[in-house]
């Protein structure tokens, strides 16, 4: 498939996608989405690929948010399908890939945008970067899992009054609340991203994907976290890679995962 929105490009066994509509703040349209959509499940097919970062084109914005003039004339139900297809189409397999994803926030990461970095593993933001969940400035609430990813990284109270205010913060606060695991220059971001993916590379894919998995389970509502964990801990053992990580310990060596 040939990308409009989105630019796509694989080096040693890391995947980086730029949404790549900086005219428009990269805001997330109809076609954005279903790019980002395709983009991320042709990489989870590739086995040879071990991590995807995300980022927005130029140094102005990660995403500044869902397309608000294409969705301004919707009704009810578009406006409940809009949230629906987001959420199917691009937020929860972002949060379920079996490979790593970090979001590499380099600019406004506003409404849509930081709903998008919070469905991302890992966060990284570059000290210009400005977050936040403006929607009800605009008369409607986060619609792509805000209400429930916010609360769940930085804890209700701060998550309301983010929500409630519609206000930005910097990316050092950002950072000293839990949004965002690391705050870097801008000309380092990608560099920092990749060595977090160079990090990760070490280890078993095959466990990092059970990791995901489990921790995920944490926020499901009637899933038994421990349960899940008990399940996935017992199926690692079934692994090549449980045999290569254990045999190079006790032979004193690096393990070799393919
Ligand atoms: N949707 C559509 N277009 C957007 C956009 C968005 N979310 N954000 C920016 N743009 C467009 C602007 O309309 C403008 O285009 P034109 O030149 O054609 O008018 C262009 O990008 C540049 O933006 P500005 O001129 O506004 O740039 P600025 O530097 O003055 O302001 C900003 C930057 C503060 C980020 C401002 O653009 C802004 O407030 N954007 C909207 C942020 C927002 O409200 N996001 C939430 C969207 S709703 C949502 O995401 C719902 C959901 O949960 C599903």
């Amino acid at each position: 498939m040939d990308y409009k929105n989105i630019l796509q490009k694989c080096i040693n066994k890391i995947c980086y996608i730029t949404i790549n509509r900086p005219k428009y703040l990269n805001a997330l349209n109809n076609l954005t989405i279903k790019e980002l959509s395709h983009a991320l499940y042709s990489t989870s097919k590739n086995k040879t690929i071990r991590c995807v970062v995300i980022t927005g084109a130029e140094n102005k914005a990660f995403v500044a948010g869902a397309d608000i003039k294409e969705f301004s004339s919707f009704n009810k139900t578009q406006g409940s399908q809009l949230s629906k297809d987001g959420h199917e189409k691009l937020f929860n397999i972002i949060e379920n890939l079996a490979i790593p994803c970090i979001a590499a926030i380099n600019g406004f990461a506003l409404g849509g945008g930081l709903e998008l970095a919070m469905a991302c593993h890992i966060r990284v933001a570059s000290i210009n970067a400005k977050l936040g969940l403006p929607e009800v400035s605009l008369g409607i609430i986060p619609g792509y899992g805000g209400t429930q990813r916010l609360p769940n990284l930085v804890g209700k109270g701060i998550a309301m009054e983010m929500i409630m205010t519609a206000k930005m913060i910097s990316a050092e606060e950002a950072n000293k609340i839990g949004l965002v695991n690391h705050v870097c220059k801008q000309e380092d971001l990608l560099n920092i991203c990749t060595s977090i993916a160079e990090k990760i590379k070490r280890n078993s894919s095959s466990a990092i994907s059970s990791a995901i998995k489990s921790i995920n389970s944490c926020y499901k509502t009637g899933v038994n976290g421990y349960d899940v964990e008990i399940e996935l801990f017992g199926k690692c053992f079934e692994t090549n890679d449980f045999t290569e990580g254990t045999n190079a310990f006790i032979e004193k060596r690096k393990p070799n995962f393919n």
